[in-house]
């Protein structure tokens, strides 16, 4: 009789899952789904999804039908597919996409628009190439001009970072694909930074480190994020028990999942207890790099399941990541409404474009020399490495393999057409090189001449040109704007501030467009007539930049970051540490500028003007501001106080202008920045046109982090709204009181 109940029970149970089991039932909630999967996991299919069974993917469970989980770079366009188990690319033909401006260039639109246009497009081309999720954007703060992966950023700033980050992870998610938020936290160098232990106060962390991260998670709502390679308080931060468990799962709630960088997990169990959820790409030992990877090998693998065999740990925690890997596969591979997606449309290059021409930042423009008058010129010089060299390919993990990238010389001849002579003179020798995992630019750029050769022959075209147009900056070779490597100089690399300073002294008229994702140094701007800010901006670099200079579009961008004179300027440099020769050891990197990084430092400072101020940009219109007014004196703890200002597009063409809202604090208990942005709006103005600007100010925008209490606090007192065009250009002043 007991067999027979036992039978039938099996049977019954064996049916119903059958017929209807939980976690493949759509009307039932995720949760309920997850716990259901969860049950009928064995070990070994608990311990397969939470580390990586290929260089970019995790299994999923195959026998329950629950899908693997794909994920690819990120954070500009969706990378090659590369071989199983090797980095090179793998060869196929139908993986080109469009390349989409650097994040660098989106955070300088400073238009969240914008963002959420970019994540959408990109989220498409993600989902058409069937990844689960993009590994990006990144948020790192740009706290030196040296980083080499600043350009995968999104500028100096915790506020416009924030800003600019939510609407990019909110438009990538509503295609069906996750984000994974990146580095967190604290990876604000390369040369070393799988041994660099970050030590700042909890203030620099909170107020300027966290920000982005915490927008992300909170108001983002993005499903994964990646911890850093470096290590803060003696551990790596992909299993760092204050920065996943005590912040990210603890006071933000984030219920998604820590994806490690690729070999960023070092400990098997610190990463079961604190926090890790999902190994990738770790080179275990002995059977290193080059070889195969040994997934089995990874701390999450096998060593973990040792652990739970021999009783040294408990599933508790395995459980706990298997249910956020698992709810990671519903909300991507497993969520049947989700788009399909498409790659490489019009719509895609439309917006890749639209970004570019957005984030262009003018810095100068001495008689107006911008835009190039067709009617004026019969010969256009224009000068420089970058102006024929591809982009896209290069720069780590972030290369791409564009269906087509659109170079500045080409995209100015597409744009002038017959209607003047373009001529080029490559001015100096950078890289001739262009590879990265196999995938290659198949442009020859090599060159034997000498540098004297090759500026020769720049000012002798350059003497009779109507306008010389220098494209140069940095590139993304080693030790430029590269991945695993910082910068090694400030300077421009190779010889071409010697070119430009030789190009003006034979032509009044030079052009300087500057392709980086740094600041970079400056010295010549003095004997130049125009600066444009260029970016890495992808398949239609060319086309955006030309719409730009010849004056289709009135450039709107700002600086995401400042430029300073020197390096010294730089907080990171001048009064904190930043170690540029590689070390093998983990040491210590000392934070000391604490919260006073970017303009919050150069604020302070009574000698020292940055070359061009972070929220800096020109437009070929003009703006005057009214004098701002607030609606109250005062304003209470959980009241707000609206400050309006009255903008006027006083020039003879429709232009935008990005109005920028300060906030300073009189006097506080704790140093405080003199002002910290705060508020931000682009306005679009025809000619002659005015509009009201309002910014709503909330206790928030007054507050601090006050590391003794560990809480945010906004001290009654004296403060004021300031509105500025940028960091140094204020317009206007409201005094106010927080009672
Ligand atoms: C980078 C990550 C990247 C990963 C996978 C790592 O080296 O730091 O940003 O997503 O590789 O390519």
């Amino acid at each position: 009789m007991k067999k027979i109940l036992f039978g039938l029970t099996m049977l019954m149970s064996l049916n119903v899952s059958a017929q209807n089991p939980v976690y493949l039932d759509e009307t039932k909630p995720v949760e309920e789904r997850i716990e259901d999967a969860l049950k009928r996991m064995t070990l070994r299919e608990k311990i397969n999804v939470i580390h990586a069974q290929s260089k970019f993917s995790s299994a999923g469970v195959p026998r329950l039908g629950i899908p693997e989980l794909w994920t690819d770079d990120g954070p500009h366009g969706i990378r090659a597919e590369v071989l199983w188990d090797q980095w090179n690319q793998a060869g196929w033909t139908n993986d080109s996409i469009v390349a989409f401006p650097a994040l660098t260039c989106l955070a300088a639109t400073w238009n969240p628009e914008m963002a959420l246009l970019y994540g959408e497009s990109i989220g498409e081309e993600a989902r058409y190439r069937n990844k689960s999720v993009l590994l990006g954007p990144g948020v790192n703060i740009n706290r030196s001009p040296l980083n080499g992966r600043s350009f995968e950023y999104m500028g100096e700033d915790p506020y416009l970072s924030s800003k600019m980050v939510v609407p990019y992870v909110q438009g990538v998610q509503s295609k069906g694909v996750a984000t994974c938020v990146k580095h967190f936290a604290l990876n604000n160098s390369e040369t070393n930074r799988n041994n660099e232990n970050v030590v700042l106060d909890d203030r620099a962390l909170y107020e300027i480190y966290l920000p982005a991260f915490k927008a992300a998670v909170i108001e983002g709502k993005t499903w994964s994020i990646m911890g850093s390679y470096n290590l803060y308080q003696n551990q790596h931060a992909c299993h760092n028990k204050r920065l996943l468990v005590d912040i990210l799962k603890g006071e933000w709630g984030f219920d998604g999942v820590v994806i490690s960088d690729w070999g960023g997990v070092h400990n098997t169990m610190e990463a079961i207890t604190n926090g890790m959820d999902l190994e990738f790409g770790t080179w275990t030992n002995g059977l290193t790099e080059g070889a195969s990877n040994a997934y089995d090998n990874y701390y999450l693998a096998v060593p973990y399941l040792k652990l739970i065999q021999s009783g040294k740990v408990t599933t508790a925690e395995l459980d706990e990541k298997v249910r956020r890997v698992l709810r990671l596969i519903y909300r991507t591979a497993m969520n049947k409404n989700r788009p399909y997606g498409n790659i490489c449309s019009e719509a895609h290059y439309a917006a890749a474009q639209k970004i570019g021409e957005e984030g262009i930042v003018l810095l100068q423009n001495k008689n107006k020399i911008l835009p190039i008058d067709l009617n004026k010129a019969k010969k256009i010089l224009v000068v420089g490495e970058n102006a024929i060299k591809m982009m896209t390919v290069g720069g780590g993990s972030s290369s791409l393999k564009a269906q087509h990238e659109i170079l500045p010389l080409d995209g100015l001849k597409m744009r002038i057409g017959d209607r003047a002579k373009v001529v080029y003179a490559r001015g100096y020798v950078g890289d001739p090189t262009g590879s990265y995992n196999n995938v290659t630019t198949g442009q020859d750029l090599n060159d034997s001449r000498t540098p004297a050769e090759l500026i020769a022959e720049a000012t002798m075209e350059a003497a009779d040109a109507d306008y010389v147009i220098f494209i140069g900056g940095l590139n993304k070779s080693n030790h430029q704007d590269a991945e695993g490597a910082d910068r090694l100089q400030y300077d421009l690399p190779y010889n071409q501030s010697d070119v430009i300073n030789a190009l003006s002294k034979v032509n009044k008229n030079i052009i300087v467009v500057n392709i980086s994702g740094n600041a970079v140094a400056m010295p010549w701007r003095n004997e130049v007539s125009a600066i444009v800010q260029d970016w890495y901006l992808g398949s239609q670099a060319g086309l955006s930049l030309a719409s730009v200079l010849m004056g289709d579009v009135n450039p709107s961008g700002k600086l995401p970051y400042t430029i300073y004179e020197k390096l010294e300027d730089c907080s990171a440099h001048s009064v904190g540490e930043f170690v540029n020769e590689r070390r093998k050891q983990v040491y210590d990197v000392h934070y000391k500028e604490g919260i006073f990084v970017g303009y919050r430092y150069t604020d302070m400072q009574k000698k020292v003007q940055p070359a061009f101020p972070f929220g800096y940009g020109l437009s070929y219109t003009t703006f005057t501001y009214g004098k701002p007014v607030a609606d109250a004196k005062t304003m209470t703890a959980d009241g707000k106080l609206i400050v309006t200002v009255t903008v006027k597009n006083t020039g003879t063409r429709e232009g935008q202008e990005v109005v920028q809202l300060y906030i300073a604090d009189k006097k506080s208990s704790l140093p405080r920045p003199v002002k910290e942005l705060k508020g931000f709006q682009k306005v679009r103005l025809a000619a002659g046109e005015s509009k009201e600007v309002s910014f709503t100010i909330e206790k928030e925008a007054l507050s601090f982090f006050d590391d003794m209490k560990h809480a945010w606090v906004a001290e009654p007192g004296k403060f004021e709204a300031i509105i500025a065009a940028s960091a140094t250009d204020i317009k206007g002043v409201v005094p106010f009181e927080l009672k």
